[in-house]
């Protein structure tokens, strides 16, 4: 069973936690900076926590997809292994730039998604048609154009491929892309066993993944193709599928009081992360908010990764190991009200510091260290989830 993957997925977010508090100390000038760290912070929780456990996840849902009982252990082990090789690589490779170690991670991680689609679109014909199939699809040629992207970047790539912004190009593909699309694809196929009803609409699936799919791919070609007019498009279509997809998600249980748990808040008070700043991107263009671009540009990202990318993780991860381990029995979704509030408070200080300069190192410690907090009760439900504790 695909546990190798969680409990490594456990591992790094306990690295995750330790990154935050580091982050926290150093915002409040407690600590030196140390050249790399920041790489490692955000891909701890983006590639070491995410990606290992939707790998995990993607394993056991194309075999139980393709009718196995079981995922063959081999196949399984040998993305877990080709996944972590890479990740090493990167790991030792981006922070000291050393390029055959990035190119050696980068390559891994590429070959390994590419088994990865494969398997999950071998199981196309298995016991009934999956709605989730082609977001899962979509999401992973994302992750390949993002890995593309990230190990090229200090490789010399950019100039070949014809590359503007490869950083941005980078960020939209895996967030927009990767992220937005697979959780797309859990959510749709999982939220009947969550809720116990269907998302409403469903008839909008396949237009909502071709929406979602050119949104994303617009905002990833801008950025790569230096095309500011391929953003606007991309934002709009982006935000109004992931608006329709919302509200797919809430209309079927509005006024179910059962339903609203601290993961259900989790799962959909984390998109509020996302819409923030496409909301005050325009405002920001227009010189409606008097804050330097850059400032934003650099704080935004960690935004997205701790409010939106691992809260969802929050509530699914914990979710989907039980489910994975006792199919037999009803899975709850991961975190409680204490952590909701952390991680919510979070995001609203790292906000609050991009908007008051003077303050930004108090209000930056104040953020980690809230989402060092609320890390806590999700490595608790993820751990028990995995009898490890
Ligand atoms: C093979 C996989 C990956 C590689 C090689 C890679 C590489 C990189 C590199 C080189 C940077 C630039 C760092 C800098 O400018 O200091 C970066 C930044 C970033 N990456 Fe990745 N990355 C990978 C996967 C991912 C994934 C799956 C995500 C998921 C969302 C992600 C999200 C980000 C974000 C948000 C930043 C900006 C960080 C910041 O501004 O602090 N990356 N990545």
């Amino acid at each position: 069973m695909s546990k190798p993957f969680f409990v490594t997925a456990l591992f790094f977010a306990l690295l995750a936690l330790l990154m935050a508090v580091d982050a926290a100390l150093n915002a409040l000038g407690l600590l030196p900076t140390f050249v790399g760290l920041r790489w490692l912070r955000v891909h701890f929780i983006t590639l070491g926590v995410m990606a290992e456990a939707l790998f995990g996840v993607l394993v056991a849902w194309a075999a139980a997809r393709a009718g196995k009982t079981a995922e063959r252990p081999g196949r399984t082990l040998l993305v877990w292994v080709l996944f972590n090789l890479g990740l090493a690589g990167l790991m030792v490779g981006i922070p000291s730039v050393n390029p055959p170690m990035i190119l050696f991670g980068g390559t891994l991680i590429m070959v390994d998604v590419g088994i990865l689609t494969w398997l999950v679109l071998r199981s196309r014909g298995g016991v009934a048609a999956s709605p989730a199939l082609g977001f899962h699809i979509a999401g992973l040629l994302f992750l390949f154009i993002g890995a593309l992207l990230g190990t090229g970047m200090w490789l010399g790539w950019s100039a070949p491929l014809g590359v503007h912004n490869a950083l941005e190009a980078h960020i939209h593909a895996n967030n927009w892309g990767f992220m937005g699309l697979v959780f797309a694809g859990l959510l749709v196929e999982f939220y009947p066993a969550i809720t116990g009803k269907d998302v409403a609409w469903p008839r909008l699936r396949p237009l909502l993944l071709a929406a979602l799919s050119l949104g994303a791919l617009l905002l990833v070609l801008g950025p790569w193709l230096g095309n500011n007019d391929l953003v606007m498009p991309g934002i709009a279509l982006y935000l109004l599928s992931t608006l329709v997809f919302l509200a797919s998600l809430v209309k079927p249980i509005l006024g179910e009081r059962a339903a609203w748990s601290p993961g259900m808040w989790h799962l959909l008070s984390a998109y509020v992360w996302i819409l923030l700043p496409v909301v005050s991107a325009p405002l920001l263009l227009l010189g409606v908010l008097q804050v330097p671009l850059a400032d934003v540009e650099a704080s935004a990202p960690q935004a997205l990764i701790y409010g939106w990318v691992f809260q969802v993780g929050y509530a699914l991860i914990p979710w989907a190991i039980q489910r994975a381990r006792h199919p037999e029995k009803s899975a709850t979704l991961g975190g409680c009200w204490g952590g909701l509030v952390a991680v919510t408070l979070g995001g609203v200080c790292l906000w609050l510091s991009i908007f008051n300069p003077g303050l930004a190192g108090p209000l930056r410690g104040a953020a980690y260290g809230l989402w060092g907090l609320s890390m806590l009760p999700f490595i608790r439900d993820t751990a028990r989830a995995l009898d490890v504790c």
